[in-house]
Order: C-alpha cells, then structure tokens, then sequence
C-alpha cells in the first residue's frame, strides 16, 4: 500500500484531494546533489550504475516533495541494447558512431527479448528493486521508454537535430526502410518496458518527444500504431501473466503516460493510443485539450519550464491559470510542458511543488 497514491489515483481518473505533481527530468544538473554525484562518473555509468541510480531518483522526492518518483536513466539505454554505440557529449548531448541509413544497416540491429533485455540492462531491475525499497511505499515510481519513432529519430539522426532531414528524407523516399526500423524498436521497448514492469515500477512514460515534428497523416503512419502495439503488448504482457508487476493494474489496463512535445496537431490521435494519461507541451490550452480529448484520458501538464526562471508569485499566477483552465474534476497530474532547464533555481522547483498542492486542494 501506497502512503501518497494521489498520482496513480489521477492516472485512473478517480478523485484526489489534490493534484499530484512531478517534474521531468526532476532529476538533474539543476540540483547541486546531482552534480556532486556527476562529478564522480560519467553520465552512461551514472545510468548503469544502481546504487547511484536509486540515489539520483530519490533526490528530488527528499528534496521536493515530487508525488511520484521516475527511474532515473536515458531513453538510448535500450537502443544501445540494439547494438548502437552511443556516447553522452557535453555539448552535443547524445551521439551514435554508425547511424542507421540503409537496409543492411537496419538488419544488423539486435532485437532483445526478455531473456535478452535482462542480460544486457540488468542494471535496470536491479536499479528498481533499490528504489522500490528506498522509497519504502511514500510515492509509486514511474518507469519510462522512449516510444518507437522518437528512438528511430535518434538512430537515424545520429544525434539530436532540429529539423529531422534524415528521418524525413527515409521517410519519403524509403518508407520500408523506417518501418523496418520501427518494428525492431517497438518490440524491442515492449521487452523493455516488461522488463520494468516486472520490476516493480507502478507505472510508465512513453517519450515521444519528436512525433510533434510530423504532419498528423504522417504522425499516423510512422508513430501511431508503434505506440499503440507497444501499449498493447505491455497490457497483453500483464493479462498473460508474462509480467508480474500488476500493482496499479485494473480491467483499464496499466497507467501509461504519452508524452509528445508539441501535441496540439496529433492530440486526438494520441488519445486514441490506448495510453491513460496524454502529457501536454505547453503552447495549447489545457482546458481546450480537456474538451478535444473529451474524457478519452487524463491529462499531464503543461507550464512552460521557462516560468521557473521568475520566481514564487509568477509561479503561482500560471499555476492557478492552469488549474483553473482544467477546472473541475480528476485527472489531472500537473507537471512541465518539456523537461525542466539545467539552469532552474531549485527553490523555484520546490516552490511549484508546494504551490500546486496548496492552490489545488483549496478547490
Ligand atoms: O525525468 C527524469 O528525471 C528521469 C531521467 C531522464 C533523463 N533523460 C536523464 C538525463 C529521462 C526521462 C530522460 C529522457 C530523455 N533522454 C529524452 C526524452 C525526454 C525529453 O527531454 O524530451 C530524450 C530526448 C533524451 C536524450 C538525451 N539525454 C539528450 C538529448 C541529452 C542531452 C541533453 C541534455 O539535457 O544534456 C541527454 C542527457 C541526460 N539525460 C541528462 C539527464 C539528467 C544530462 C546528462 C548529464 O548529467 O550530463
């Protein structure tokens, strides 16, 4: 039994006594304790690493008072479980030696299975077990995975990129190609994410964080029905008993978030992922996404992490605004519209955290 299942409550759209908060990427360099534990190990060992991983998970629940905790690890662990080398730059962020841009390229990816995905990231169950007793029951703990045509992006790209050239050139003029690509991720993240799901975690975030970047006909081609076999094998998984972890599980299937940043073009398309939860960028209104979605899912969201910069009485006018454009009623998980910037001053974290508990059970 949970001590704080407000979270989980809200996933599930039933009542909350107010409305749980938690911030992505609520782990990070904004936090001085996590630069104390950077300064010891490099990113990718920090991620495979699980005593400092439970240790990076739990900070900012002690020091925030988040109402749910995320895994702390990288959307590219699993792709590197593909066979990718990838490397963590500091100025150009992730980086693949050998992007995937032909056929005999695509073919060479492993797929990892069960058995597979265990051998290669035991780090990840092990990391979990350590934070599920950490935790002792105060919050669930979420796990996450990229969604198939954000990882896809990463591994055709080669790195982050702004304008997705590669991706959309194979797009156009090699479509077997990128759904040949799309298959092998997609099984590979159902093998993964059961993998969490065994573990323990109470629920999970897909990122889908470059799907905003495709026109909605593409959005349903190339992401759409990745995202949904994924959620379907992860609840096919628990309904076979293939995955034990059933905590938080009822006839509606397991509490999956889809995140996508910028949703306002896809948004009923997302809601007919099968996820419970959609996790809104900041740049639509919450209450007009309440009405498109119209009772299809919760929502999460949606303050632009850049309002952190301001300071508490800022902070709370955009609160109440996004409470208030919600308005009445459950399923509602407030959180950012992106992950938050490395240059946040913590207080400020803390201060939404403590603002949107307070604004929210006034109600
Ligand atoms: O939310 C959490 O606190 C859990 C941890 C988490 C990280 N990355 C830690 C991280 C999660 C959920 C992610 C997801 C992730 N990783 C995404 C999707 C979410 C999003 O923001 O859109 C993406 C696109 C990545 C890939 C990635 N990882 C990039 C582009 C970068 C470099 C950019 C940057 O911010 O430095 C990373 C590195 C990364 N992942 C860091 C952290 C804390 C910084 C690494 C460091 O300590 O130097």
């Amino acid at each position: 039994m949970l001590k704080n299942d407000a979270f989980l409550k809200a996933c599930r759209k039933e009542p909350v006594e107010f409305t749980p908060v938690w911030i992505m990427r609520q782990a990070g360099r904004y936090m001085k304790e996590y630069r104390a534990i950077r300064k010891k190990v490099d990113f990718l060992t920090l991620c495979k690493t699980p005593g400092l991983v439970a240790e990076a998970t739990l900070l900012p629940v002690d020091l925030l008072g988040v109402d749910a905790a995320i895994l702390f690890s990288d959307i590219l662990i699993p792709v590197e479980a593909m066979g990718m080398e990838v490397r963590f730059t500091e100025k150009r962020g992730p980086v693949f030696s050998d992007p995937v841009r032909s056929e005999s390229r695509a073919e060479g990816l492993s797929v990892p299975g069960p058995l597979e995905s265990e051998e290669r990231m035991p780090f990840i169950p092990e990391s979990i077990r350590l934070i599920l007793k950490a935790l002792g029951d105060r919050v669930p703990l979420i796990g996450f995975s990229g969604a198939p045509f954000t990882l896809a992006t990463y591994m055709i790209e080669g790195e982050t990129s702004k304008s997705f050239t590669w991706v959309k050139r194979i797009m156009y003029s090699d479509p077997g190609l990128l759904h040949n690509v799309l298959d092998k991720v997609a099984t590979t993240v159902i093998h993964y994410l059961n993998m969490q799901i065994q573990a323990g975690v109470h629920a999970v975030q897909l990122f889908d964080t470059w799907a905003g970047a495709l026109s909605p006909d593409d959005y349903r081609e190339f992401a759409l029905p990745y995202t949904r076999r994924v959620i379907d094998g992860i609840n096919r998984g628990i309904n076979r008993g293939i995955t034990r972890g059933t905590r938080g599980f009822d006839s509606r299937g397991f509490p999956v978030i889809l995140f996508a940043n910028g949703v306002s073009g896809i948004l009923e398309d997302m809601a007919d992922s099968g996820a419970g939860v959609i996790s809104l960028d900041w740049r639509i209104d919450i209450g007009d996404a309440r009405r498109r979605v119209g009772g299809k899912a919760a929502l999460q969201g949606n303050l632009d992490p850049c309002v952190l910069y301001s300071g508490p009485s800022v902070i709370k006018r955009y609160t109440r605004s996004i409470l208030d454009k919600y308005g009445p009623g459950p399923g509602h998980i407030f959180n950012l519209g992106h992950g938050i910037l490395p240059d946040t001053p913590v207080d400020h974290a803390k201060a939404l955290v403590e603002i949107v508990h307070e604004e929210s059970s006034r109600r």
